[in-house]
């Protein structure tokens, strides 16, 4: 069983805003998941794992203006596929593969087309990268380039870099969190886009793996522009111009149970239904099972069988859905604005699932009117 979380007795150190530096302990105060493993690891990448300081503590996120990089980018991409690269489509409407590219050599023109083909292909996984091997100050500077790092009201982090989000989990059969995950629960499948909550929630995301079984623990992206279109059109008029709560207050309260560690007070936003993409311009559903919570002006029931048939839309769509496998050296980007994703919890071999995500913030949420279709 993990240890328990403790108050750190000595001075904490200094707030936001920028980046907190938190000293590391020989032997810390507070849950690091090196000490759970007994102070050794098998973790391939030990400076990753996950700790959760509670002195970790900041300020209610403020606005910051969103430098959209992909609407600059050649679409082209003479800079990010150039000769050698070979792209494999994954489905027609959404995914790619990407082989021949490194991202962490690329220039900034090649990083703007990086956004522009992660919003036209919803995700893309980059194959044999070096991103994993980075010192770890050098993958955030990467995907700083994409917008402010969003740092995660809750989740573990490397010790030093709360800006890093840190997707674990490790434990044989029958003693890990797979099993009390499934004891309630029929299947993994838990579509959500990250971070909903948040007035200006995360677009061009960047996922690593570090750790993964041989076989299992895919992520499955669902494309919302396209969820969108397949709506009649009488029911796209009816919900542009709605607009939708996305509450982090649940994951807050979990994350305090759990670790004990919340970083931001919680907070709720109101976000339009239909989401224009800032590049493409392409419409798309913009809820989630995961943090959407009722229809602002629509009664209880309304809203619950409204967003039911939604989430059922979305998730019942085949045709609009990639599983992307991992493998060792892969980077899944994808444009958290017109997708939502799910683990699979399949394997139970007890392997190791050890992944680093960077979630740079975009734009506030913003509709433009209902086009009929000719
Ligand atoms: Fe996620």
């Amino acid at each position: 069983m993990a240890p328990s979380v403790q108050q750190i007795p000595e001075a904490v150190p200094t707030v936001a805003p920028g980046k907190v530096v938190v000293p590391v302990h020989e032997k810390a105060t507070y849950k690091r998941q090196i000490d759970v493993e007994g102070g050794t690891t098998t973790a391939k990448y030990p400076a990753y794992l996950p700790t959760w300081n509670p002195a970790q503590i900041y300020p209610p996120l403020e606005p910051y203006t969103h430098v959209e990089h992909g609407l600059a980018a050649d679409p082209k991409f003479p800079d990010l596929l150039a000769e050698g690269t070979k792209v494999t489509k994954l489905t027609p409407t959404i995914g790619s593969e990407v082989t021949g590219v490194q991202l962490s050599k690329l220039s900034p023109a090649g990083k703007d087309q990086l956004a522009l083909l992660v919003a036209q292909r919803k995700v893309v996984a980059f194959r044999n990268q070096d991103f994993a091997d980075l010192p770890l100050q050098e993958a955030l500077d990467f995907g700083g380039y994409f917008g402010r790092h969003h740092i995660h009201p809750t989740s573990g982090s490397p010790d030093g870099f709360p800006e890093l989000h840190i997707v674990h989990r490790y434990g044989p059969p029958g003693s890990s969190e797979f099993d009390s995950f499934l004891a309630n629960r029929n299947s993994s499948a838990s579509w959500h886009s990250d971070v909903t909550y948040e007035a200006q929630p995360p677009g061009t995301t960047f996922l690593y793996l570090l750790d993964g079984p041989p076989d299992g623990g895919d992520t499955l992206f669902a494309n919302q522009a396209e969820a969108y279109n397949r709506l009649s059109e009488p029911l796209k008029e009816r919900l542009h111009g709605l607009k939708a709560v996305h509450s982090g207050f649940e994951q807050a309260q979990f994350g305090k149970e759990r670790s004990g560690l919340v970083r931001r007070e919680p907070v709720k936003n109101e976000h339009p239904i239909v989401r224009t993409h800032p590049i493409t311009g392409e419409k798309a559903l913009f809820i989630n099972r995961g943090f959407t919570r009722s229809i602002v002006g629509l009664k209880k029931e309304e809203s619950d069988a409204l967003l039911n048939f939604l989430y059922d839309h979305i998730s019942r769509g085949i045709d609009w859905q990639a599983r992307v496998k991992w493998a060792p050296g892969t980077v899944v980007v994808w444009d958290n604005r017109v997708t939502v994703h799910s683990a699979t919890l399949d394997w139970s071999t007890g392997e190791r699932r050890h992944l680093a995500r960077i979630q740079p913030q975009a734009e506030a949420p913003y509709e433009t009117p209902y086009v009929k279709k000719e």
